[in-house]
């Protein structure tokens, strides 16, 4: 099985949808061969909110793991990607969207072959691209999920993944920068065990690690500015309202200096740690290491010392001033998956969610367990019953 050919759209075959003021990312329709719980699903969404119930262990969460890899990575749950296939199906997976993207319809797949046990493939309208470079400019997604729930307490790399994650909606460019700036890591990384064999070469990883890094640190910085200000003019009384730091020696530098010294900084930190990264084996310093530092404005406290419900809605508050943003900045609406959200909130900041959710037209997937927690939304959105491996359609 090969994960082409599932399905009918291709790019001579594309709709243009010029009535759309905006670019609305959009997912019409979505296949999955062999992908966690589902042998073979096929169905497809109108484009407005959709609202996925069941009981738990129903398969809701796996439908919008599939939808997050639709983005560069691992997906909303940052599984290995051994994970994905159905464990009693053969080796193979794929998952297939119709995406409604610049005004035109394109088929986005991604899954691996039999046999490939690393990585997975990506292909717009049927041609092999890199997902990193070519998915962010196509589609943006960003979740809040119930593991989300920790992201003050657990370490930096979690809010700097949520923060670059962010940034991808931000800068087409981001993630492929950060992928870059890995892989020049990781070779000088490499050269420093080898008794630093080779110094030019050594230079030359630095002077790139720095370009790029310089990169990602400008765009976390531009982010970071952006969600501020939104966030200090948002009037909205419901969600605790985050104020966010970068804690970062490049970050920090950036915002007061010249970018070409930065860069200059940066290269010479590096060759200056050599001795002492090799001795670690690893980079001790630099853009890999930044954390996202968010306070609650009013009690001017960390959110790490905010209580469960504090830092919940902070984090909301967060990713609805986010989605905000990129809307303003660019005219797209991302999609936002938000797993097991509805339930946990009380009624007014429900409401206020619901509103938003309507006010945006963004195409959002929600999952529970009652529908009775969605009834404010019945007349926007399609609901869907979730279920021995099938989507099924209802009324409320
Ligand atoms: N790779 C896999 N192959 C087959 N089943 C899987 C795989 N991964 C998870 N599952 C099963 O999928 C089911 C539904 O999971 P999930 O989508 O998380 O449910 P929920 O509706 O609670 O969100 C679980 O019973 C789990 O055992
Ligand atoms: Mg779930």
């Amino acid at each position: 099985m090969s994960i082409d050919g599932f399905f009918s759209v291709n790019q001579h075959n594309t709709n243009n949808l010029e009535d759309f003021k905006y670019d609305f990312n959009r997912v019409n329709s979505l296949k999955l061969k062999n992908f966690r719980s589902y042998k073979d699903l096929k169905c497809s969404f109108n484009g407005g909110p959709v609202v996925l119930l069941g009981p738990n262990g129903s398969g809701k969460t796996n439908i919008l793991e599939a939808l997050s890899l639709l983005s560069p990575g691992k997906g909303l749950r940052g599984a290995s990607f051994d994970q994905f296939r159905n464990f009693k199906g053969p080796s193979e997976w794929g998952v297939i969207a119709e995406v409604a993207s610049h005004n035109q319809i394109i088929k986005i797949s991604t899954g691996v072959s039999a046999g490939r046990l690393r990585g997975r493939d990506v292909k717009v309208n049927d041609k092999k691209v890199s997902g990193y470079s070519s998915l962010p400019s196509l589609i943006s997604l960003s979740w809040v999920t119930p593991s989300m729930d920790q992201i003050f307490m657990e370490s930096p790399s979690s809010r700097r993944k949520f923060l670059d994650r962010m940034c991808s909606s931000f800068n087409d460019n981001h993630i492929s920068s950060i992928k870059n700036y890995e892989k020049l890591m990781r070779e000088r990384n490499r050269l420093l065990q080898d008794s630093f064999s080779d110094k030019t070469w050594l230079d030359t990883l630095e002077t790139r690690m720095a370009s790029e890094g310089i990169l990602i640190g400008l765009t976390r910085i531009e982010l970071v500015k952006s969600l501020n200000d939104i966030l200090g003019k948002d009037q909205n009384p419901v969600w605790p309202k985050a104020f966010l730091k970068i804690e970062g020696d490049v970050e920090e530098e950036l915002i007061s200096n010249n970018s070409d010294e930065v860069k200059e900084n940066y290269s010479k930190t590096l060759f200056d740690n050599r001795r002492k990264d090799s001795l670690s084996g690893r980079t001790l310093e630099g853009v890999h290491r930044s954390d996202l530092l968010v306070s609650e404005r009013n009690k001017g406290v960390y959110a790490n010392q905010c209580s469960t419900g504090e830092q919940k809605g902070l984090l909301l508050g967060l990713i609805l001033s986010h989605l905000d943003l990129i809307a303003e900045s660019s005219n797209r609406y991302p999609i936002l998956l938000l797993d097991e959200v509805i339930a946990h909130l009380d009624q007014v900041r429900r409401s206020s969610l619901f509103d938003q959710i309507v006010r945006t037209k963004a195409q959002v997937f929600m999952t529970g367990t009652d529908v009775n927690s969605f009834s404010p939304i019945k007349g926007s959105a399609e609901f869907f019953s979730v279920g021995m491996g099938l989507l099924k359609e209802f009324q409320i």
